[in-house]
């Protein structure tokens, strides 16, 4: 079965997902931006918090298209899949204790490569916090609302009000530039350039994002001091 890889500590892996595989594409330097901004978000956080991050660019990944025999929501360990690529897929994901997904909009949902990744696994994403950072000409706000259901709701990830953010690209220019995978000079620091007034609402989703892994932290050590007292009066009784 698969645990938290973090139960009572106050590090947390976050995995930062860029969900484009396009050649060119601007979601690596959107997700580098975000990413950024989250990196100099969590070292300004209460000192006794770490958080440690891992990049994955889902194009990367090379997952192929859905090849496994079985339901992922009836499997409990990376041994139960059957191709190594899933394992492999399975304990990357299972390490980690919370996600950012980094999705640009296609045609009104997220692209095919990240949903297919994230259908391959399900109890590995379950019951973890997720924030959605969408982008496109209205900000992408179908993608988002679709990848919402598609975690919050089929696989029981948990989503806070803040946590989903919306990009979007300011004018046509800018949207043409997008999709030739130009530079859109983005910047974690520099104040004035594209998005630089939504940074404090990535850096307000990681906080939401932290407050719920420190709230699922404490009900985790919360429970096994009550198991722990259980066993302690059952010995005592018999
Ligand atoms: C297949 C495809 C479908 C798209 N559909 C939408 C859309 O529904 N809404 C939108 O605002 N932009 C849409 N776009 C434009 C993208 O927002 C823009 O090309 C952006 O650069 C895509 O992100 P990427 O470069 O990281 O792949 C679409 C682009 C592609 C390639």
């Amino acid at each position: 079965m698969y645990s938290s890889p973090t139960t009572s500590s106050k590090s947390f892996r976050i995995g930062i997902i860029c969900g484009s595989q396009r050649k060119p594409r601007v979601g690596d330097q959107i997700t580098d931006f975000v990413y950024e901004i989250l990196k100099l978000h969590s070292s300004s956080i209460r000192n006794t918090i770490t958080l440690e991050f891992d990049y994955i660019d889902i194009g990367a990944l090379s997952l192929p298209f859905y090849d496994e025999p079985g339901i992922p929501s009836k499997i409990t360990s990376a041994e139960g899949y059957t191709h190594e690529h899933t394992r492999v897929w399975s304990r990357r994901v299972a390490a980690l204790d919370a996600f950012v997904f980094v999705t640009p909009q296609y045609n009104w949902g997220v692209p095919g490569g990240l949903k297919n990744a994230i259908d391959l696994l399900y109890n590995e994403w379950k019951g973890k916090p997720a924030i959605i950072v969408s982008y496109g000409g209205h900000g992408g706000g179908k993608a988002a609302a679709s990848l919402k259901l598609c975690l919050a709701g089929g696989i029981d990830m948990q989503i806070g009000d803040r946590m989903v953010v919306n990009l979007s690209f300011p004018n046509r220019e800018v949207l043409y530039k997008a999709a030739k995978g130009e530079q859109l000079g983005l910047s974690a620091t520099k104040d004035g350039g594209i998005w630089s007034s939504e940074r404090k609402r990535i850096s307000s989703a990681c906080d939401e994002m932290v407050g719920m892994l420190m709230a699922q932290g404490a009900a985790k050590v919360a429970l096994h001091a009550s198991q722990k007292f259980n066993r302690i009066r059952l010995a005592f009784q018999k």
